[in-house]
């Protein structure tokens, strides 16, 4: 692939070595072009039949790409989410959950899931079960009703055990949901090869998207087991009939409700930057890159969390947090941004195909 173009779409990469994608991806100037049209348009145009005649079909076209991307068998069975916190809300608050019933996932998850499983436990009474991450095939037992945890750990970068995660799910007819922030547009993702029954995902972060798109993958035999908490306009089949219509058969009644062409324009665009080298290839320069990033870091004696083939680097830094914050706070002021895992005293990098070895050697540079 030609990586020199591909990191000249991204302006940020001008004025810093941006490590952090795992939290927003760099925006390429293409999203801001794309947007820029969608806001004239509505301004000079109004927002009316001619607007929704482009958001429609634009919103269709997205969903097109994030299908591609995730190997769903079918467009109409990915939903257009807000991001993962909310995909994976809309599984949670779907599945008929209750007192007695356990759902198992890990212990370093992100509040994005967490909140939906904290909202199951106070709010319908469900057991939540949080044990590390590796761990999670040997904690399912007759009472889970649901398995829900990180494809890719947001602290370590280390990968689900799916082969293990899914065989014992199967055996129980155990929806597993996946948080797939980390996941989508960084690794290989083949949903229907995973064997879950959701996958939520984040456009903003490995896909370069604006904050508030994301996508739901949801395997259509377990679709009539998630009800959909909150149909919007493309939940309801018949428009014309009022109450009387049903709900749509296909993922498109767990849509968020409204979203903004400049979002579903810009989100497209910064998809077509990725798309032009191909997303295989950019995953697998960013994994490459991550890998020789962990591994120098290892040489030069960081303690580097065990991780898998993801974009994701971890490591501890001696102090806990508040030295952690000291180190990330310097590096941004000489150039290089990453972040840190509040209440772990751990730092992370994120790499991906828009990074060169020059922005790893600068990252390096200014650690020691
Ligand atoms: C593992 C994980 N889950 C969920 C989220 C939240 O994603 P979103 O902002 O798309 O809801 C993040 C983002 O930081 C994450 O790393």
């Amino acid at each position: 692939m030609d990586a020199a173009r591909l990191r000249a779409a991204f302006p940020v990469l001008e004025r810093t070595a941006y490590l952090n994608a795992g939290t927003c991806g760099p925006l390429p100037a293409a999203a801001q072009r794309a947007a820029a049209e969608a806001w004239r348009f509505g301004i000079e145009e109004g927002r009316s039949g001619a607007f929704y005649e482009r958001l429609m079909p634009m919103s269709d076209q997205l969903r097109e790409r994030y299908a591609g991307l995730l190997g769903a068998a079918r467009p109409e069975d990915v939903a257009l989410t807000a991001g993962t916190s909310d995909g994976c809300g809309r599984v949670v608050a779907g599945l008929a959950l209750g007192p007695g019933d356990e759902i198992v996932t890990a212990d370093d998850e992100h509040p994005g899931l967490q909140g939906p499983l904290i909202a199951a436990r106070l709010q319908r009474g469900v057991t939540v079960r949080a044990v590390p991450l590796a761990e999670i095939p040997e904690a399912v037992s007759e009472n889970t009703k649901l398995i829900a945890c990180s494809h890719v750990s947001w602290h370590s970068g280390a990968v689900a055990p799916m082969a293990a995660i899914v065989a014992a799910a199967r055996g129980r007819d155990i929806p597993v949901l996946l948080d797939g922030a980390q996941g989508v547009g960084a690794v290989p993702v083949d949903v229907g090869a995973l064997g879950v029954a959701a996958y939520a995902g984040s456009g903003q972060k490995w896909l370069c998207g604006p904050v508030g798109c994301g996508m739901l993958w949801i395997a259509p035999e377990f679709a009539g087991r998630i009800a959909a908490p909150a149909p919007g306009y493309r939940g309801v089949a018949d428009h014309d009939v009022g109450l009387a219509s049903g709900l749509v058969e296909n993922a498109l009644r767990y849509d968020m409700a409204s979203q903004d062409l400049a979002t579903i324009a810009a989100a497209t665009a910064a998809f077509d930057i990725l798309a032009e080298p191909g997303l295989a290839a950019v995953q697998e320069r960013a994994i490459g890159l991550a890998a020789s990033l962990a591994s120098s870091l290892a040489a030069a004696g960081f303690a580097v969390l065990p991780r898998g083939e993801t974009t994701l680097v971890s490591w501890t830094v001696e102090g806990g947090d508040e030295a952690a914050v000291a180190v990330r706070d310097r590096l941004q002021a000489a150039g290089v941004t990453i972040r840190n895992l509040p209440g772990t005293g751990r730092l992370r990098a994120s790499v991906g195909a828009w990074n060169d070895e020059d922005d790893v050697q600068r990252l390096l540079t200014a650690l020691v």
